[in-house]
């Protein structure tokens, strides 16, 4: 039978982590290919099984010479656009100053306010563009990033288009979260509500009819806002079309977990103070548990999230970079795997779950994303390793040697 070139692209001569549903483990396929047609996964599976010779089958016949073939990584929680730095800060919490303090004092997330505030859109997307680049020789074809250091309309706009800008040049793929409620901005002390109805009333409105964000997100949390100031957030960004998001439960348990439960978000992100009963209600609502583990160890935190119990209810497990110059300058999602491993207690397998299926998932993109199955997007990352678990093991070292997206090989 010959199926002439039905393919644009196989890879094979390597080894396979699908991470496909019902697969046990990192469902591997030794000595596995792959084949991608317009952009998507074709075919999958042992290449002994390929329907023909592969160069009967595809234009293009790309050997893996023995490596690892995984999805493309996810970075799902991200404030890549900023502007400034935060190391005299850093210096400042080294001297003893705690970041709640620092937050406290009208530092912390205003002084990157302050400072990006100041930059142009060309200046912010350079600057992202810069740490994305960082991502992507990782292996990273997917990342959201999140507004939340302008606090005023203008500028989270600006932050958003520059995000947006990200993926129309750089192959990636970038889902955009408005973070409007971050912390309440200088100008509006005294006067919260008189922000919130800026954040309900103009932002959220401006920032959906631009079509710049795909959710929003709010910080729960008593340096920044009470969980029924978010959940006023959350709704209005949800009526107004936009899924929800929430950092929870990182310096305080704020009910934050259940909040984002009830509100149907698609995560609760941080967790590290979340109750037994958060925890259950993140279950029972199918809330995807972002964990942040370049926060939890740059904030010297001593609380872990609650991770056996996610484990054992069945809460799906992302892990994110985080990225931001105040609580997390991780540009590395490798390091997030292996922090998560050695900090949180994740197994090596469950930490490329989350920068895969389960990151997707905290994106709404797990119908299309996280997985090498047919049908999908063919999103790889082809890795010089003897085994997958390599990718938390090495510190430092970053094994990742080619990066596809839509099928297509990105130039490194
Ligand atoms: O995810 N928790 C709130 N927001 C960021 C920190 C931002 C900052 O400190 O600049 C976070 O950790
Ligand atoms: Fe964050």
């Amino acid at each position: 039978m010959s199926t002439a070139l039905t393919w644009d692209r196989v890879w094979l001569g390597g080894h396979l982590a699908t991470l496909a549903a019902g697969r046990e483990g990192y469902g591997e396929i030794l000595n596995g290919a792959l084949a991608a047609r317009r952009g998507k996964i074709a075919w999958v599976g042992p290449e002994g099984d390929l329907p023909g010779r592969p160069e009967d089958l595809a234009k293009e016949v790309l050997d893996l010479q023995g490596r690892w073939l995984t999805p493309g990584l996810v970075d799902c929680h991200t404030h890549m656009v900023f502007a400034g730095d935060r190391s005299g800060e850093f210096e400042a919490r080294l001297r003893g100053a705690t970041y709640e303090e620092i937050a406290r004092g009208g530092g912390g997330i205003r002084t990157t306010m302050r400072a990006t505030r100041e930059a142009s859109e060309d200046d912010l997307f350079r600057e992202a563009s810069r740490r994305l680049v960082a991502l992507q020789t990782e292996g990273v074809t997917t990342v959201e990033v999140k507004s939340g250091y302008g606090m005023e309309t203008g500028t989270e706009l600006r932050m958003l288009r520059a995000a947006r800008r990200l993926a129309r040049d750089h192959p990636v793929r970038v889902q955009t979260t408005f973070l409007g409620a971050h912390v309440l901005p200088p100008e509006f002390e005294g006067r919260r509500e008189a922000y919130l109805d800026l954040i309900r009333e103009e932002m959220i409105p401006q920032v959906v009819k631009e079509g710049l964000a795909d959710a929003v997100d709010a910080f729960c949390d008593e340096i920044a806002f009470t969980p029924e100031e978010c959940r006023s957030v959350l709704l209005a960004g949800r009526e107004a079309g936009l899924a929800t998001r929430l950092h929870a439960d990182q310096l305080s348990d704020q009910g934050g977990a259940a909040l984002a439960a009830r509100l149907g978000a698609r995560s609760a992100d941080h967790l590290e103070r979340t109750s037994p009963e958060g925890v259950a209600a993140m279950a029972s609502a199918g809330t995807v548990a972002v964990l942040l583990p370049g926060a939890f160890y740059f904030l010297k935190e001593d609380h872990p999230p609650p991770v056996s119990r996610f484990r054992e209810a069945g809460v799906p497990m992302a892990v994110a970079t985080d990225m931001n110059p105040g609580s997390s300058p991780l540009n590395s999602i490798l390091t997030a795997m292996n922090l998560s491993c050695l900090l949180m207690g994740l197994t090596p397998e469950e930490a490329l779950r989350g920068v895969t299926v389960h990151g997707a998932r905290a994106l709404g993109l797990h119908q299309v994303l996280g997985s090498l199955e047919k049908g999908k997007m063919a999103d790889l990352a082809i890795w010089e390793v003897g085994h997958p678990r390599e990718l938390s093991y090495w510190m430092g070292r970053n094994p990742c040697v080619g990066v596809v997206k839509d099928g297509e090989p990105t130039p490194s």
